[in-house]
């Protein structure tokens, strides 16, 4: 069992926390403590502690900065109407941290000690997890590499933090349809690159393609396989699902895509209900060709950001392709709903989903 040594902020010191109503954004505000953990190939991992919250004072040859051996994860906290809090699936979160960590070279971690230090920071943080519809606490655990030296080689010393902080609703508005550009210019990864790990390096070569992508007036881009530019692979950073005629489909895990929880979650409740799903290779051309039959239905992002983003419009070669009139779909509003209501409590959670916190 993990043990975490405690250093309070003091109470004239703590933030203040937005006003109830106060539009939250994501990723802007975050809580008055951290945890930190330091790893290295004597001690394993230790020091396992929560502090106020700070910044890093790094030198400048530390290895991270250079070389990029970076993983983390995104999880939330949900606060029911009773004034409790849950997590959601955090165990997957840190699975899939320490199969990020396998790819980068970094030392795994005993997963029951990362979710009772994410535990342990969310009950502390507790009056940090807001209340209004739809708002959550995100969490943002992270490990660098922390040797200092210059020189490509696997880092000797680690560290491991876990910072917290409300965000908003992601629908404030309603739920949208976006619309999406293909790419055929860039990749995001190829198989045997990162694609399928949590790391700082897929984010950065996304970057451009998003920003051309959003001068075009498109909300995000549609990566295909660096190999062939047919097979589709994710939109922005969330996993994708096309449901043509009476298949729900997702690109299979092939290597080269983050094995995201939501994606799970749909698979589950999706087969739960009678659908048929599969996790194969979907190529443009198959999506197209039942654009032109009227056998596509829906089309839709999962991800813990949105959990559902539906898609209203595709634009690949020079031609758009509205997706169900540029509306949401039933089956896209039915798993958003069915998904946040676990989350939130609203609906009963047969999965053993949701984790109490406090
Ligand atoms: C590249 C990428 N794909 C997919 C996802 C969706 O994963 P999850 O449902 O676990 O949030 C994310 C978000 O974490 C992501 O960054």
């Amino acid at each position: 069992m993990i043990r975490i040594a405690l250093t309070k902020v003091l109470p004239a010191e703590f933030k203040t926390k937005p006003a109830p109503g106060t539009p939250l954004g994501f990723g802007k505000i975050f809580s008055d403590h951290m945890f930190l953990m330091d790893y290295d190939e004597q001690k394993g991992w230790h020091h396992s502690r929560i502090e106020p919250y700070h910044s890093f004072s790094l030198d400048p040859a530390t290895l991270v900065l250079h070389y990029g051996q970076e993983i983390f994860e995104g999880l939330k906290a949900y606060r029911w109407q009773n004034g409790e809090i849950y997590l959601f699936r955090p165990r997957m979160n840190y699975e899939r941290l320490n199969r990020s960590a396998r790819r980068l070279c970094m030392p795994e971690m005993n997963v029951e000690d990362a979710l009772e230090a994410t535990r342990e920071l969310v009950r502390l943080e507790k009056d940090w997890v807001p209340s209004e519809p739809g708002t959550s606490l995100y969490i943002r655990p992270n490990m660098i590499a922390s040797e200092v030296a210059l020189g490509v080689h696997v880092s000797a010393k680690f560290l491991f933090y876990i910072i917290v902080g409300p965000v908003g609703a992601y629908y404030p508005q309603g739920f949208n349809p976006v619309d999406i550009f293909v790419t055929e210019k860039y990749s995001r990864t190829a198989v045997g690159g990162l694609g399928e790990a949590k790391t700082l390096a897929n984010y950065a070569a996304s970057l451009l393609a998003q920003k051309e992508a959003q001068q075009l007036g498109y909300t995000q881009v549609l990566w295909l396989d660096a190999v062939e530019r047919q097979y589709i692979e994710e939109v922005g950073t969330s996993n994708i699902f096309f449901y043509i005629g009476d298949e729900l489909i997702t690109p299979s895990l092939t290597g080269t895509i983050l094995a995201g929880i939501t994606r799970d979650s749909v698979i589950h409740v999706a087969r739960d209900w009678g659908l048929k799903v599969s996790g194969r290779r979907i190529s443009l051309e198959e999506v197209i060709t039942a654009i032109k039959h009227g056998t596509l239905k829906e089309v839709f992002g999962a991800g813990t950001a949105a959990v559902i983003s539906p898609v209203g419009k595709l634009t690949c070669r020079g031609e758009t392709y509205p997706v169900n009139n540029g509306k949401v779909g039933p089956l896209a509003q039915r798993l958003y709903d069915y998904l946040i209501g676990i989350q939130y409590g609203k609906v009963r959670d047969p999965y053993g989903w949701v984790e109490k916190v406090c």
